[in-house]
């Protein structure tokens, strides 16, 4: 039950991609893993140490999948790598689910560090997203500790990054674990180190929430409150290239008091498809926990609370989601889900104002999120 078998055949594809991908070629195999507490589930996998899915009940005992996905990691693998942003059937969401490595949302191609000039894997026209083409997202991580039951079910992903994957200085290693609390909280750490090299490391979850149920429509009704007085001001390719953080006072990116995320989501510029794809700077001090972010859906009566140590957050409302084929035959269109992206700044690495992002060899990086959730 809790490790489901997959087809032969899918987990040959996926066993040779990750001996590539780790360049030791060992093989390992890709497995669905569920945490369960009673009526509160999640399920996970070693492929791109992806959350697959997360149950909970709504305030009339209903059980629901509140995050979007794919039936099978076969439709995960298949998710090309590119990104091409003028292209909506190119444009594929689910495989940004996990961790990217060197600047989460967007960055430059390449960077200056220790005067020496580091060329990335670009895959979004002149940038690296997600952590390049080939970002952790998309290889196969070691489970490390799992423990299914109990009173703080978990599971821990490990990966040794190779000095050049993805054009990344060093050998890394990086720790993914998911754990469930009592009331209905999920924690996701995630921690690296470096080895020999400085190297950026910015990990994210990119996880599309529809508290409502995935497929179950468009999340424009939920109610989002953001504790994030300012923003990073993007560029058209969702660089930070002014470095400029302005006040959202003011702005359709205002979530400071509770507000449907619909309300003004047609006054969002900028973007070239209208939605939020927006950066914010998390109010209090960087490296404390605390609150990032509360949503709450009115029909379903579910809510969730983000708390995390990271420095900002991206709010991204699933703005190229076209037609999408989901889970359960459920198909997703536009707005039908949100992420909520804890993260360092973006592109900090060519950014000598914001906070460095650089671990240096034997320091740790170290991102906590918790997600309290309700109904
Ligand atoms: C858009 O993506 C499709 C499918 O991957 C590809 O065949 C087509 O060439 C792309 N078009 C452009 C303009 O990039
Ligand atoms: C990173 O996380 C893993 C798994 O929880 C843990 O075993 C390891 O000690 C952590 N690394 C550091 C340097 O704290
Ligand atoms: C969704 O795709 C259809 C067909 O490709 C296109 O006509 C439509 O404009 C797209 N909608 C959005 C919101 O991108």
């Amino acid at each position: 039950m809790a490790r489901s078998q997959l087809p032969l055949a899918l987990l040959c594809l996926a066993a040779s991609l990750g001996a590539q991908a780790t360049g030791t070629g060992g093989r390992k195999m890709v497995g669905v893993y569920e945490l369960r507490m009673g009526d509160f589930s999640v399920k996970v996998t070693n492929w791109g140490a992806r959350l697959l899915s997360l149950v909970l009940p709504d305030s009339k005992g209903n059980l629901a999948d509140v995050v979007l996905g794919k039936d099978t990691i076969a439709e995960y693998v298949a998710v090309r790598s590119g990104y091409s942003k003028g292209n909506a059937t190119a444009y594929l969401v689910f495989e940004k689910a996990a961790a990217g490595y060197w600047e989460a949302s967007a960055n430059l191609a390449g960077g200056v560090l220790d005067g020496k000039v580091y060329h990335l894997q670009r895959n979004d026209g002149r940038n690296t997203l997600h952590g390049g083409g080939r970002g952790f997202r998309k290889i196969i991580w070691t489970v490390k500790e799992y423990m299914p039951y109990g009173d703080s079910p978990y599971i821990t992903f490990y990966y040794r990054s190779f000095d050049g994957e993805q054009g990344f200085p060093g050998n890394l290693d990086a720790y993914v674990t998911y754990r469930l609390s009592s009331p209905y909280t999920l924690g996701v750490h995630m921690n690296a180190t470096a080895l020999d090299k400085p190297t950026p490391v910015n990990l994210l979850l990119h996880t599309y929430w529809n508290l409502g149920g995935h497929g179950s429509g468009d999340v424009l009704g939920h109610t989002l409150r953001l504790f994030a007085s300012r923003y990073t001001v993007l560029d058209e390719d969702l660089l930070p290239s002014s470095g400029r953080i302005a006040p959202v006072a003011g702005t359709p990116l205002d979530f400071r008091a509770p507000t449907p995320i619909g309300a003004r989501i047609r006054h969002v510029t900028g973007g070239k498809v209208v939605g939020y794809d927006a950066n914010y700077v998390i109010d209090g001090e960087q490296e404390r926990m605390r609150p990032v972010a509360r949503v709450e859906d009115g029909v379903s009566g579910r809510a969730v609370e983000l708390w995390a140590n990271q420095a900002t957050v991206q709010l991204y409302t699933g703005n190229w989601l076209n037609n999408t084929k989901g889970k359960d035959g459920k198909v997703y269109n536009q707005y039908a889900g949100f992420t909520l992206e804890t993260m360092g700044y973006v592109d900090a690495v060519n950014h000598p104002e914001f906070p460095s992002q650089t671990v240096l060899p034997g320091q740790e990086y170290k991102h906590e999120m918790v997600f309290k959730l309700s109904f």
